[in-house]
């Protein structure tokens, strides 16, 4: 029998709560938990969610302890792991990160150019929180971190609580190897999964590069994904229910373009905002974003089908959805709990894995996950343009880093400026002020 642990989602009101609440439920034999705690900020959201997750668990695992709070004693105390994904200023904020930067004519993205910037300067704090609750209350928990954007997030927790046992990750690749296994189902005849396939790849988060895709014998599945990436990117009907909606369709179609620059490599969607931003703004429509789609879209979907579960009193006719998102949290927190050695992608400090690149920096690489946390594998060295690119993002990553502990108006200036998705330091002066007006609930005062 394995040993149980005790979760804290935080961020308890968010949209992928259910499906990592039910995810949890269905890997019980191999990650069996004693509590599901969730923990936010915001009561009423999470108690809607959480009214609904109550009857879920009491129909599906009723031995299961759950329960939900707003006090980080009680969420904190006597867990093993903290899964977060708090979103610091509700989709309001993201809206405004998004329509901004799109006012002058600039990339506006949830964690891509000046929008993700923002959330970063919103986001470190409050992560950072959370992860000083898990300290207190439970020193020997891990926090497993999505909230984004992760990558500045990530570089956040190395400067301001280097050796805790913290851990970002993202979804996104796990999200496209999942497409890819469809394409090659697709494709070749024979069935697929993402775990048949041996994968190197090297980035910073949001930003990175396929090296090498293999099957279990060692075969090169490169050469059939290409074939496909060349013309249609990663479009194929997906198994990924959270990339359905039809701006990600177009996201994952353009990937064909940014193949098209290096064909030695298969590239993160997330490219097309620093190499295709002329584009990006052409197609997007500053009066209706991404947040509005979502608002509009999952939101709704997720607390309406919670209404009704609580309405019902049951969850049957009203199963919610699972991502790949959720699975792949299993895996790591099963990797850390029973020391499986799982390879897996992480965000973590380069160290000397990417050998021609800044070892301070926080890149997203293959790593081996066991009971110390994750080992990261040695990625060799990166071509020039891929070096060139991210030696410029990062700096903007640590930058806006840089900015929110010194309060520097300055250094967020430069991190807007270097950024590629902005054509000047008058352009990135503009948004920058918008931006320091929209966000006085929540950055520090900039001077
Ligand atoms: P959401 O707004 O539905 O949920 C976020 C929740 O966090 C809200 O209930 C909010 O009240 C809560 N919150 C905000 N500040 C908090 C604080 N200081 N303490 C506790 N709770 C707080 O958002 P969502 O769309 O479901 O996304 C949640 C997060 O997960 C976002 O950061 C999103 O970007 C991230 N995400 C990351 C990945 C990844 O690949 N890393 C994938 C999916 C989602
Ligand atoms: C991908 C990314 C996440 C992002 C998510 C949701 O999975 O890896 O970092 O938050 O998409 O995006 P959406 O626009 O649907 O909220
Ligand atoms: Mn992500």
């Amino acid at each position: 029998m394995r040993e149980k642990s005790a979760i804290c989602i935080a961020g308890g009101g968010s949209t992928f709560t259910p499906g990592i609440v039910l995810m949890l439920l269905e890997n019980q034999d191999r990650f069996p938990i004693s509590r599901i705690t969730l923990y936010d900020n915001n009561k009423e959201r999470q108690d809607k969610l959480a009214e609904a997750c109550a009857i879920m668990m009491k129909e599906k695992a009723p031995e299961i302890e759950f329960n939900w709070t707003t006090d980080p004693v009680t969420a904190f105390t006597g867990i093993d792991f903290v899964f977060a994904h708090i979103r610091v200023g509700l989709y309001a904020m993201r809206e405004l990160d998004e329509k901004i930067p799109l006012k002058y004519g600039v990339v506006g993205q949830e964690t891509c150019g000046p929008g993700g910037m923002a959330y970063g300067m919103r986001s470190i704090g409050p992560v950072i929180e959370i992860a000083d609750y898990m300290e207190k209350y439970s020193p020997q928990a891990w926090l497993l971190n999505y909230s984004n954007p992760a990558a500045i997030v990530a570089e956040a927790t190395r400067r301001l609580r280097p050796g805790k046992n913290i851990i970002n990750i993202c979804d996104m690749p796990v999200g496209l190897e999942t497409t890819m296994a469809a394409i090659l189902t697709q494709n070749t005849g024979k069935t697929y999964t993402r775990k048949d396939m041996d994968i190197r790849y090297y980035g910073l988060n949001h930003f990175g590069w396929w090296t090498s895709i293999k099957d279990k014998d060692g075969n090169d599945l490169m050469p059939e994904l290409k074939k496909h990436i060349k013309e249609y990117g990663y479009a194929v009907n997906t198994p990924d229910f959270q990339h359905k909606d039809p701006s990600w369709q177009e996201t994952y179609t353009k990937a064909k373009d940014i193949y098209a620059l290096d064909t030695n490599t298969i590239p993160n969607t997330y490219l097309k905002y620093y190499l295709y931003p002329d584009y990006v703004v052409k197609h997007s429509d500053p009066n209706y974003t991404r947040a509005n789609e979502v608002m509009n879209g999952r939101e709704k979907k997720v607390f309406g089908q919670a209404e009704a579960i609580v309405k019902n009193g049951t969850c049957e006719g009203n199963e919610f959805e699972v991502g790949v998102h959720a699975s792949f949290i299993v895996d790591l927190a099963c990797a850390i709990k029973f020391n499986t050695k799982e390879r897996m992608l992480l965000i973590v400090p380069n160290n000397g894995s990417i050998s021609n690149f800044d070892p301070t920096a926080m890149v997203e690489i293959p790593c081996l996950v066991g009971s110390e946390g994750p080992e990261p594998l040695a990625m060799g060295e990166i071509p020039t343009f891929q070096r060139g690119l991210m030696s410029e993002q990062v700096c903007v990553e640590k930058l806006v880093v840089e900015a929110w502990i010194e309060h520097s108006y300055n250094k967020m200036w430069q991190a807007i400026t270097l950024s590629k998705t902005v054509p000047s330091a008058s352009v990135a002066k503009q948004i920058l002020d918008d931006l320091i007006e929209a966000n006085k609930d929540f950055w520090p005062e900039l001077h």
